[in-house]
């Protein structure tokens, strides 16, 4: 797994919040092809940089729809963008997207930048940093779910292995989950620097990053059901695109970039015949993928350590045939699509169906 963004403390200590610097920037306005009357969904709003771009390119008749979990991001629109009738925003999972009214008129665009925002990580009270002792909290929406504390002081030790191995590819994870459930019986675990600490200590020495780098990227993405709100978003993100519509999404590890380069693998090219499935079904593509996987030039790289492990991928929805001008109403099912290309595309059985969907959203 390539390392995520969410390990890297990108301010020191006792300065002053770094703010956040869009990554890809020129690459995903040029993946969005910004329609002036188009409307688009930016579904990780963070502090607006993309945002930004895009309501740039905007006429007075375009829209723009913005969404994120974070309460902090979502008074960063509210007061960045009042008294701009062109956008609307919504604090929420962007995998409940198809479920805000405001989309179902369907998408010109939906934009998701993965991962959490710089001010997240270097704000020591919203307890994602290693490196930064706080609150060890670590959710996007601190007023829902169960914080990494909770789950700390709650999981078995298997639970945590398996979770610091699927998501963080913690070659010591069994040692590391020993430690804690050993540990938490004498004390609980509440601070950042405290985890960290206990991590450490059982690592072996001589690695070039910090030794809880992969535990903390693991814990932040099983509390804040990353990797299931992604497929659903995926989805929901398809459902809702008008033919022509963009999808641009920047990953920043691996588990996350594969689930969208197979998301636009699977709705865009025919599946191989196989020994299950050998006569050839009437596969018809709903997405589009427009080149591969874009990383950051290297200036842009060395000025935004971000930019180092971002990958961005951009598909555009299909219709069929000429004349096609209909978008797929998502319907009363989360990320239902009821386009004819995708009623089509359905009769094919999907080995790859995505986790229930676990939204919530407090529009
Ligand atoms: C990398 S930042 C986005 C930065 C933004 N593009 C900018 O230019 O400022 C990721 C943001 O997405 C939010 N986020 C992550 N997963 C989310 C989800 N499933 N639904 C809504 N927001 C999410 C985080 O809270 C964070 O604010």
């Amino acid at each position: 797994m390539t390392r995520g963004d969410g390990e890297r403390q990108s301010a020191p200590a006792g300065h002053l919040p770094a703010l956040h610097v869009p990554v890809l920037y020129t690459q995903v306005m040029e993946g969005l092809q910004v329609k002036e009357d188009g409307t688009y969904l930016d579904g990780t709003f963070g502090r607006g940089g993309h945002a930004r771009g895009v309501l740039q390119r905007l006429g007075p008749g375009g829209r723009l729809l913005v969404m994120d979990k974070d309460p902090d991001a979502i008074a960063h629109a509210e007061r960045t963008f009042a008294g701009d009738a062109r956008v609307s925003i919504f604090r929420g999972s962007f995998a409940s997207l198809a479920q805000w009214d405001d989309t179902a008129a369907g998408l010109d665009g939906v934009l998701l930048d993965l991962g959490v925002s710089s001010p997240q990580l270097d704000v020591a009270e919203r307890g994602f940093s290693f490196g930064k002792d706080g609150p060890l909290d670590m959710r996007m929406d601190p007023q829902s779910g169960e914080s990494a504390a909770d789950w700390i002081a709650r999981a078995d030790e298997r639970e945590i292995a398996d979770v610091l191995w699927t998501y963080g590819e913690e070659k010591q994870s069994r040692r590391i989950a020993r430690a804690i459930v050993a540990r938490r019986a004498t004390q609980p675990f509440t601070r950042t620097a405290d985890l960290a600490a206990a991590i450490a200590s059982v690592m072996p020495r001589g690695e070039k990053i910090h030794p809880a780098t992969r535990s903390f990227q693991a814990i932040r993405i099983h509390i804040n059901r990353e990797l299931s709100d992604l497929e659903v978003g995926l989805d929901a993100a398809l459902a809702r695109l008008k033919v022509g519509g963009r999808l641009a999404v920047i990953s920043f590890h691996s588990l996350e970039d594969r689930i969208v380069k197979q998301f636009i693998n699977k709705h865009a090219k025919a599946p191989p015949a196989n020994r299950r499935f050998p006569v050839a079904v009437d596969f018809v593509p709903t997405l589009r993928a427009i080149g591969s996987g874009q990383k950051g030039e290297a200036d842009e790289v060395s000025a935004n350590p971000r930019a180092r492990s971002a990958v961005l991928r951009v598909a555009e929805k299909l219709g069929i045939g000429s004349g096609e001008s209909e978008f797929a109403t998502a319907g009363s099912g989360m990320g239902a699509d009821s386009s004819p290309a995708a009623a089509s595309a359905s009769r094919i059985p999907n080995p790859d169906s995505p986790l229930p969907a676990s939204t919530r959203g407090t529009a």
